[in-house]
């Protein structure tokens, strides 16, 4: 078999972006529909982790949003070359990620956890899930200045989680319904957008712990929502959750547009998915109406969007 292979996926935030960060629970799904394959061959001293731009849905020619996703798996995989000994050792590693970066979808910490896979497989070592989340959250902790560890760990897990301080559970789905995930085509910055959420909670001390609390209340609600499979409540979740980010500073007039018109096409809810300020929406709709939905998100101008049963999520 060829040595030196490592995969990673996305990942979908339903609930708790940016309250996560400080200290609330948050809810997100593995989307193994949308991978990252990373291939490491023995390197160069230096090394060297290489985007080709053909295999990235990606403006070519941005070169920010290029070296930002990948300063997280350089520090991830020289973190573990120096843990196991190999420094001076970096193995070339070359990504083939369907993630579009920059968009809320976990490209950093997939691109990151693809990378250490890759080269832990090239020099025949085996990483516990434990010390792969580290390793990840390493080079997240370089790629978003503060990461809360949420995209670590919904990159490398198998099902839903519920995710809080720094570990996650498995969550118990009996949700029959489809997610809708819709593109703005618009590049976000995680660090930028946690940097602003931090400056308006610190602003308004009083309205920082209520918007906590609520944050709190909603992912409570949801984990018993998901279990029943209240798709209806859930909706109505995500959409309290939308206005709370709206008002932490992360949504954009495109955002806005995109989760009315998902709604007005049957959309039970509709939120902005990852850190905001362009990135993703995330819908919730009947399995039946995902294709609906999914062509009104497309008229109000999303670039691209993909559909995920819920069904298909299986527990962690
Ligand atoms: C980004 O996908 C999620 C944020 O909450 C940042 C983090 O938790 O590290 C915005």
């Amino acid at each position: 078999p060829v040595r030196g292979v490592g995969r990673a996926h996305a990942k979908a935030i339903l609930l708790g972006e940016h309250t996560v960060v400080h200290g609330t629970p948050a809810i997100a799904f593995p989307l193994p529909t949308l991978s990252v394959r990373a291939i490491a061959r023995p390197g160069t001293p230096g090394g060297v982790i290489e985007v080709p731009d053909g295999h990235f849905g990606f403006v070519a020619g941005d070169p920010d949003v290029a070296a930002n996703t990948l300063s997280g798996p350089r520090v991830a995989v020289e973190e573990a070359l120096r843990r196991w000994g190999l420094t001076g050792h970096i193995a070339d590693v070359v990504m083939e990620c369907d993630i579009p970066l920059a968009r809320g979808l976990g490209s950093s910490a997939a691109c990151a956890g693809a990378a250490v896979r890759a080269v832990a497989d090239l020099h025949g070592r085996t990483v516990d899930p434990a010390t792969l989340y580290e390793l990840v959250q390493c080079g997240e902790q370089v790629a978003h200045g503060r990461a809360s560890g949420i995209d670590a760990s919904a990159v490398l897990a198998a099902g839903p989680i519920r995710f809080h301080e720094g570990s996650a559970t498995a969550l118990d789905i009996g949700l029959d319904a489809a997610l809708v995930i819709a593109d703005t085509g618009v590049p976000g910055s995680t660090q930028h957008a946690v940097a602003g959420v931090r400056r308006n909670l610190d602003r308004d001390p009083r309205s920082a712990r209520r918007a906590l609390t609520r944050a709190d209340e909603l992912i409570s609600g949801a984990v018993a929502d998901l279990s029943t499979g209240d798709a209806a409540a859930l909706g109505r979740a995500m959409l309290d959750f939308q206005d709370l980010l709206a008002e932490l500073g992360v949504s954009t007039p495109h955002i806005d547009t995109l989760v009315a018109a998902a709604l007005e096409a049957g959309a039970y809810g509709a939120k902005l998915t990852g850190a905001g300020l362009g990135g993703c929406v995330l819908a919730l709709t009947e399995t039946g109406d995902a294709r609906t939905v999914s062509a009104a998100l497309r008229r109000a101008g999303a670039v691209q969007t993909w559909t995920v049963p819920t069904r298909g999520l299986r527990s962690g």
